[in-house]
């Protein structure tokens, strides 16, 4: 029955195309799980995105593009409430509220910060904040379950935090969240073999053109072991990819790598060939989305009102609770 399932959001920034790590540690979560959780909200976190995108044009391309990206992937808008953070102003509403209750050391722990200072960047207040604004994403709606790839478990822990800490000091308003992560592809390795990136270079798009493919995995980084020798399926970037597009071959492709039967370049032709396959129908799929410029705006205004109703349900409990309504 509909109303004994979990409330499932997740959500993912429009930064730019999406890439296969993107795919196997989040958007495909997002697809496999429609039916077993209601309401299942997704969302087009363009807020969040404006730490980054700071160009009305593109902002408004990214934006719309992701949704196409969406759909491509077969997320079904009938059963999921696919919606934009800045359609829904509770977001910002309930972020400032939990900014009230947050310190900063507390913000300063957070993985995201610490790497952007590590690095000597120059941090915004809204990266700062980003772990503030994505706990009111996630407690509006009552969220039991988002999925996310391991790199966002932290930021799921935080708002996990601040619902307890929120329902301590003004009375119980949210529910406990919690991550959802497949331990299998938690993390996808670009072709230099660290975590793949957009801000790397190091990706292979997830709608990208065949010569496109080909291009990025035959500059898949490996030692420089010949043919005929043998190869370690285990440390292999080559093979870390097969484990995602060449499933029903990997047990004779790895005891190839272990006699020494197959070099790198035929590993890589092959991986491509694989790629191309798994990618093509989606790619053909999203074309044909691209061609109706409107449909765009519908999906993103049913799932607009929709999650409104929700946020605006859950606002007006939490003004309630902190005495300003
Ligand atoms: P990027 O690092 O390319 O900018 P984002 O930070 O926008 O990617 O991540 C969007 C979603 O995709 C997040 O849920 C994140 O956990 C997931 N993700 C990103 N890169 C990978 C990867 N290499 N492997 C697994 N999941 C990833
Ligand atoms: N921070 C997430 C990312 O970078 C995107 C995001 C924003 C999100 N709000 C969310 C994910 C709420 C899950 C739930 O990928």
């Amino acid at each position: 029955m509909a109303d004994s399932k979990k409330v499932l959001l997740s959500g993912m920034k429009p930064t730019g195309r999406p890439h296969i790590g993107n795919y196997f540690g989040a958007m495909k979560q997002f697809v496999d799980l429609q039916g077993q959780f209601e309401p299942y909200y997704i969302m087009v976190a363009d807020y969040h995105a404006l730490n980054f995108v700071q160009n009305a044009g593109e902002m408004r391309e990214l934006s719309h593009e992701m949704v196409l990206d969406f759909l491509a992937i077969c997320l079904d808008p009938e059963r999921v409430i696919l919606f934009k953070q800045s359609d829904v102003p509770e977001h910002t509403e309930l972020c400032w509220i939990f900014d009230t209750i947050t310190t900063m050391p507390y913000l300063m722990r957070a993985h995201a910060y610490k790497d952007a200072e590590a690095k000597d960047k120059e941090i915004s207040v809204g990266t700062f904040n980003y772990p503030m604004l994505m706990a009111a994403d996630i407690l509006l709606y009552d969220a039991e379950c988002v999925p996310v790839g391991q790199d966002q478990k932290q930021h799921v822990e935080y708002a996990r935090d601040t619902a307890q800490k929120f329902n301590r000091i003004f009375g119980e308003a949210f529910t406990l969240p919690e991550a959802l992560i497949m331990p299998d592809v938690a993390v996808v390795p670009g072709i230099d073999g660290r975590k793949m990136s957009k801000s790397y270079g190091n990706h292979i798009p997830l709608f990208a053109s065949d010569d496109e493919i080909k291009r990025q995995v035959m500059s898949i980084v490996t030692d420089s072991k010949g043919k005929g020798e043998k190869l370690d399926s285990e440390t292999d970037n080559v093979f870390a990819l097969h484990k995602l597009f060449s499933q029903d071959q990997l047990g004779g492709l790895a005891s190839k790598y272990r006699a020494g039967e197959i070099g790198y370049k035929e590993s890589k032709e092959l991986l491509a060939e694989n790629i191309i396959k798994f990618i093509s129908p989606m790619r053909a799929k999203r074309e044909e989305f691209s061609k109706d410029s409107s449909i765009v705006e519908r999906v993103l205004k049913a799932g607009g009102e929709k999650a409104r109703a929700k946020a605006s349900e859950t606002i007006s409990k939490v003004r309630k609770l902190i005495g300003v309504r």
